[in-house]
């Protein structure tokens, strides 16, 4: 894990809150794996407010045209609050500190190349953002990765143009109906896993905290493996202060309570008490 102090290369105002910023970190760029995350500081100066640095998912790695080396990482940020709204307001040329990569990413083997037929990736809003690089992945494993993308509305479902351009087969959801199916994403992936029922198909998601205890649910109802990655407001994000714990069970179904910054942020669905949702 590396904490360095980076130059933010462009930021870019994607519609409905959400920005996507380009950090020059090539260090750490090399190391990252899909689902993991950096924490950010919030501010130029360690010592400015707000103290705490904030987790954000990587969801590209950029680089260079000639060389095609990893220059930098991606971040897409839903301004939502005091550390995102100073993110995103900061401009090209500035530096901040980025820590990472963190965290424990979705599980991807070289085996899936032979095993797995198909992934489901499901995504709510924001929750897109470990899903590219996964994605990716997951195609260069020769798994054929189908994307579930839902929002509130069209303006909420940002970065569609990778995922397309990636080739991989997508389907949308809105609940006002202005992009793709009306309703909820969970019901074109439901409908989806009961036509496929027959395949081998492993499923990720993340997103609000139903919709995922949603996707856990369908995917249980079909013996299919499901990960997810999941947020919980953090402290340290080194593993000692506790505050970013969430509630599971191990497979005996004895109560654990697991760090989404050290065991997570991506846990298998199964073991995530879905009843009690991180503050
Ligand atoms: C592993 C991980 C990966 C994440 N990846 C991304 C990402 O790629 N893009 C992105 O936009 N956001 C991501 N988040 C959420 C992001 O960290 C929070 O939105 C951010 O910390 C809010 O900081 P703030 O100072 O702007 O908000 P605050 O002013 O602290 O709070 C504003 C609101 O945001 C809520 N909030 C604060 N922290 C979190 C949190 N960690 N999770 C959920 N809600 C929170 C608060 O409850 C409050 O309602 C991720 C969180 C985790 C744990
Ligand atoms: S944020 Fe401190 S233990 Fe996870």
């Amino acid at each position: 894990m590396l904490d360095i102090k980076v130059k933010l290369k462009e930021i870019r105002d994607l519609g409905a809150d959400n920005y996507l910023l380009t950090l020059g970190a090539p260090e750490q760029a090399r190391l990252i794996r899909p689902g993991q995350f950096v924490m950010l500081k919030c501010a130029g100066d360690l010592d400015d407010p707000p103290l705490l640095r904030r987790p954000f998912t990587v969801f590209n790695v950029s680089r260079h045209a000639r060389s095609g080396k990893p220059a930098g990482l991606e971040l897409l940020i839903k301004d939502v609050g005091t550390g995102t709204r100073r993110l995103v307001r900061m401009k090209p040329g500035q530096t901040l500190y980025c820590l990472g990569p963190q965290g424990h990413g979705f599980k991807i083997s070289s085996g899936m190349r032979n095993r797995l037929e198909m992934a489901c990736l499901v995504a709510g809003g924001v929750g897109i953002a470990p899903l590219y690089l996964l994605a990716r992945d997951l195609m260069e494993q020769n798994v054929k990765p189908v994307l579930f993308y839902g929002g509130s509305k069209m303006a909420d479902l940002v970065l569609r143009d990778y995922f397309e351009k990636l080739g991989m087969d997508v389907r949308y959801a809105t609940e006002d109906g202005s992009f793709g199916l009306r309703g909820l994403v969970t019901q074109p992936f439901a409908d989806f896993i009961d036509r496929n029922a027959h395949r081998n198909i492993r499923v990720y998601a993340c997103g609000p905290w139903r919709m995922m205890q949603a996707v856990d649910r369908l995917s249980a109802q079909k013996n299919l493996p499901c990960e997810v990655s999941l947020e919980a407001r953090m402290g340290c994000s080194l593993g000692a202060c506790l505050g970013c714990v969430v509630r599971c069970r191990d497979r005996r179904g004895e109560e654990q309570y697991l760090r989404v910054c050290q065991e997570g942020p991506v846990f298998d669905s199964r073991l995530v008490d879905w009843e009690t949702e991180p503050v």
